[in-house]
């Protein structure tokens, strides 16, 4: 199946997630070729909404996000049909079957932009409306249940209707340009593989470190907090890929079976690691960017007196014989000083240095393969300062293997892009095997029980700072610090 031949069915078509990020992406797929001519694109929600003004409200949403309401954009939205219907309905979704083509040989990607409460019902109408083929592929995005059982629930209830080669799990930062870079880094270059391990690395840094706060979304993100928003999937992820043995091939098994070795090594953590190993936060009010913003618990919508954690800053450790002893600090926040993700890979110190104290601490090499807000791949380096007489001839230099300079395709796509045309093309290498996300779970759920018994509660942590001091801590005891 390609994508000359696959159409698209977005349920929760009106909602956020769909109008923020999916149109825009279809249409830069749109305009690029790589959807086919007469593709349809549906948009299915609940709300009565007249055809015209749903093209309207994506158009807002689509120049807010900065595109450009042209001729193409036009084009795209005759391409795209709004029907309003309950999506458990596999009557309703008769409507649905009668506006695609009728040629069953065509591809269909349903993409559940719901929550995952209503995925049953919605599989067990679409399979009514005979929506449900060999050549149907579903898409669904986390929340993936709220520990290792309920998403064991919510996937049983998938794999009735569907194969696991026709669920694609969405993980957004596997579809980011760099963490691709970070594939071709790591296996199309001969140098860093033998560098690659404990004799060679003192740590990994992997931050995400968000400025916003839970914009608007204060009930969602309670319910949550953010071990299960953000570690339990992109930052274990991250921790995959930089961890990963080589696959013997860029085959979806292969990847997906090296990540989950990886997640297999992750040592569980006891009462005793997680009050040494872990720190959450909380954020107070503060000013991020210049601008006063309210503590976590004055959100809009916030009930009193929450304790889930906004900031979490843990040391995992890998138990195999590539990594054993090398800490993998990971952390993630909201209301923090900067938008930034990134891996930093720490290289250990010259074992003698004929340079005294001139090389001194924080001269190890690093590797710093940033995600966002800019996409850089960094090293760095010493280097000697040019001149005859320089009192300290030694510096840091840095050799940048930035994006914008590199690619004369301009900028990065979306990784909503890349990701939706690896569904249209049948491609699951970037997605998530459901027994990645169940040993995933199954880490975090340890984490989360420890916490409960030894009543962890997070500490405060003033917005715009980089989080609680016991997260500095947290590296320091080793005598580290987190790269900002
Ligand atoms: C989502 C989380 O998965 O990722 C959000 O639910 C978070 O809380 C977002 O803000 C961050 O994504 P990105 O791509 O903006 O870093």
């Amino acid at each position: 199946m390609d994508e000359n031949s696959t159409d698209l069915l977005i349920v929760g078509g009106e909602g956020d997630l769909a109008l923020r990020k999916l149109y825009p992406a279809l249409h830069a797929l749109w305009r690029g070729g790589c959807l086919a001519e007469d593709v349809r694109i549906i948009a299915l929600a609940r709300k009565e909404l007249p055809a015209e003004e749903f093209i309207i409200r994506a158009t807002e949403w689509f120049v807010s996000g900065g595109g450009q309401a042209d001729e193409s954009w036009s084009s795209f939205t005759e391409r795209l049909l709004y029907i309003a219907a309950d999506a458990t309905s596999g009557e309703a979704l008769a409507d649905v079957r009668a506006a695609l083509p009728a040629d069953v040989e065509r591809g269909l990607v349903v993409y559940l932009a719901t929550p995952p409460h209503i995925f049953a019902p919605v599989c067990i109408a679409l399979q009514a409306a005979g929506l449900v083929r060999p050549s149907t592929r579903i898409v669904v995005e986390k929340p993936l249940g709220h520990n290792r059982e309920s998403f064991r629930n919510i996937n049983q209830e998938l794999c009735r209707i569907f194969t696991e080669e026709q669920v694609f799990r969405i993980d957004h930062y596997l579809g980011k340009e760099t963490v691709q870079n970070l594939l071709a880094l790591r296996f199309a270059n001969a140098f860093l593989e033998p560098l690659w391990n404990n004799k060679y690395i003192d740590n990994v840094q992997i931050t995400v470190a968000e400025s916003i706060g839970v914009s608007g979304r204060w009930e969602f993100y309670d319910e949550a907090g953010a071990m299960r928003d953000m570690v339990q999937n992109h930052l274990l992820q991250l921790l995959c890929l930089a961890a990963m043995e080589p696959p013997a091939h860029l085959s979806a098994t292969d990847v997906r079976n090296e990540k989950l070795k990886v997640l297999s090594c992750l040592r569980p953590m006891d009462d005793h690691m997680v009050r040494e190993n872990t720190v959450i936060g909380q954020y107070s009010e503060g000013a991020v960017d210049g601008e006063p913003v309210v503590g976590y618990n004055d959100e809009e919508g916030a009930a009193p007196k929450s304790r889930t954690e906004t900031f979490v800053a843990l040391k995992a450790e890998i138990d195999n014989w590539r990594w054993a002893g090398v800490p993998f600090y990971l952390r993630t926040g909201k209301r923090l000083q900067r938008r930034c993700s990134e891996i930093v890979i720490e290289f250990r110190e010259v074992p003698h240095s004929i340079f005294g104290a001139q090389l001194g601490s924080g001269a190890a090499n690093r590797l710093v393969i940033r995600l966002q807000p800019d996409e850089i791949i960094r090293l760095e380096l010493m280097n000697k300062v040019a001149g005859l007489d320089v009192a300290n001839p030694l510096q840091q230099v840095s050799l940048d293997l930035s994006f914008p300079e590199q690619n004369s395709e301009g900028a990065a796509p979306d990784a909503y892009q890349r990701l939706l045309l690896d569904v249209i093309r049948n491609n699951p290498t970037l997605f998530v095997r459901a027994d990645e996300v169940e040993q995933a779970w199954l880490w975090v759920d340890q984490i989360h029980e420890a916490w409960e018994r030894v009543g962890k509660t997070p500490e405060t942590y003033t917005s715009g700072t980089w989080g609680p001091s016991g997260s500095v801590a947290l590296v320091a005891r080793a005598g580290r610090r987190w790269h900002e």
